[in-house]
């Protein structure tokens, strides 16, 4: 990917400002982002960045966008990503977590745009509590939350606008990303950034449930490395890939991990489950290792390079 103009919808949040740090240095990046989990201080200091902060559900300004730029890549990841928060508000981040990117793609049709790649960021929240694990992408899907429902339908949209109007589209399931510059400033955070933050500012931390839930922690830089062969392999068209480590890890003992990792005691306490919480997750990546991609970071290592870039 070079001497490329690329979209990065959600480019000041967390996985879109570290791929922006990857493609920065060959290529134009223009970043739209509303700035409610994402900081412009996220993104690499470069004339060649272009940050509007601006919605993607402002259909007039992303039509003006996408028709004057003509973008090679574009990468949807602009979301409100937390399951929590789409449960207390389902309409509202329905709007954005599928309306918007579906106006865009109905944009990129109607125009006649001709991108070489259109990556949507889907998540491992659609598989539900299928008991079934690993969980694979032909796995039953039960999606529990506004969120889970809002990802599998645009996941859809996105894979059969690709096959109807001839438009190289794929989309990813994320499973759960951490690494520097994932926000922690919201009750809705990402888990190992609550903690992580926990540890560094001696705050107690609350477990939801019995903190035995499992999750397949994936460090961001690998899940940058998943994006950029996605959106480059032509064999990814058109279809949906797991992105994680293929490990699944307890809750409570990720947290011993990062006590060890960080020479530091979390004072825990026990909340209720929360709702629409999903209680095992752990993927198969074999159909993304079968293009190339192999995670290069174990949970330790990931902790270890996550700890020494935040404190
Ligand atoms: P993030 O919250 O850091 O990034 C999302 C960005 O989108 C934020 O910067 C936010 O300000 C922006 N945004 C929200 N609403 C917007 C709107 N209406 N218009 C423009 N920008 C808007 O989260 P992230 O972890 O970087 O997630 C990136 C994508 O990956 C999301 O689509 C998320 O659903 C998906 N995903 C993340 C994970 C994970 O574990 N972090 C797992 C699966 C899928
Ligand atoms: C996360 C992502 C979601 C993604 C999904 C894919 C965020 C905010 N959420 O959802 O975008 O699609 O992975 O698998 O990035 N927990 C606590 N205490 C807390 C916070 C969380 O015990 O203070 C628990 C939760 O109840 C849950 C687990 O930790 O069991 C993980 O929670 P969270 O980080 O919010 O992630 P997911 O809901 O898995």
């Amino acid at each position: 990917m070079k001497n490329s103009k690329i979209l990065i919808t959600g480019g000041a949040g967390f996985i879109g400002s570290t791929l922006a740090d990857a493609l920065i240095s060959h290529n134009e990046i223009v970043v739209v982002d509303d700035l409610s989990m994402g900081n412009v201080e996220n993104l690499p200091k470069s004339a060649k960045v272009h940050f509007f902060n601006r919605s993607i559900a402002d259909s007039l300004f992303m039509e003006k966008l996408l028709t004057s730029w003509n973008f090679d890549y574009i990468f949807l990841l602009a979301a409100v990503a937390s399951v929590a928060d789409t449960i207390e508000r389902p309409y509202e981040t329905h709007i954005i977590n599928q309306d918007a990117n579906i106006s865009i793609l109905e944009m990129i049709r109607k125009n006649k745009l001709q991108p070489k790649s259109v990556l949507f960021a889907s998540s491992a929240a659609v598989y539900g509590d299928d008991l079934s694990l690993p969980k694979k992408e032909n796995s039953r899907i039960e999606p529990l939350s506004p969120y889970a429902i809002d990802k599998f339908a645009t996941e859809r949209f996105v894979i059969n606008y690709g096959k109807l109007y001839n438009i190289p589209t794929v989309a990813s399931r994320f499973f759960n990303v951490y690494g520097p510059k994932q926000n922690p400033n919201s009750p809705y955070s990402g888990v190992l950034s609550l903690i992580s933050e926990a540890a560094k500012k001696n705050r107690k931390f609350k477990i939801f449930g019995d903190g035995k839930q499992t999750r397949d922690f994936v460090y961001v830089n690998d899940v940058v490395n998943a994006l950029i062969l996605l959106s480059t392999n032509k064999k990814a068209l058109h279809d949906v890939y797991n992105v994680a480590t293929s490990t699944q890890t307890e809750l409570i003992q990720v947290i011993k991990i990062f006590e060890k990792i960080s020479e530091r005691k979390i004072q825990i306490e026990y909340g209720p489950e929360r709702i629409g919480d999903i209680k095992y997750s752990y993927a198969s990546i074999d159909k993304l290792k079968k293009l190339g991609y192999k995670p290069k970071y174990k949970i330790e290592d990931g902790l270890c390079k996550y700890w020494q870039n935040i404190i």
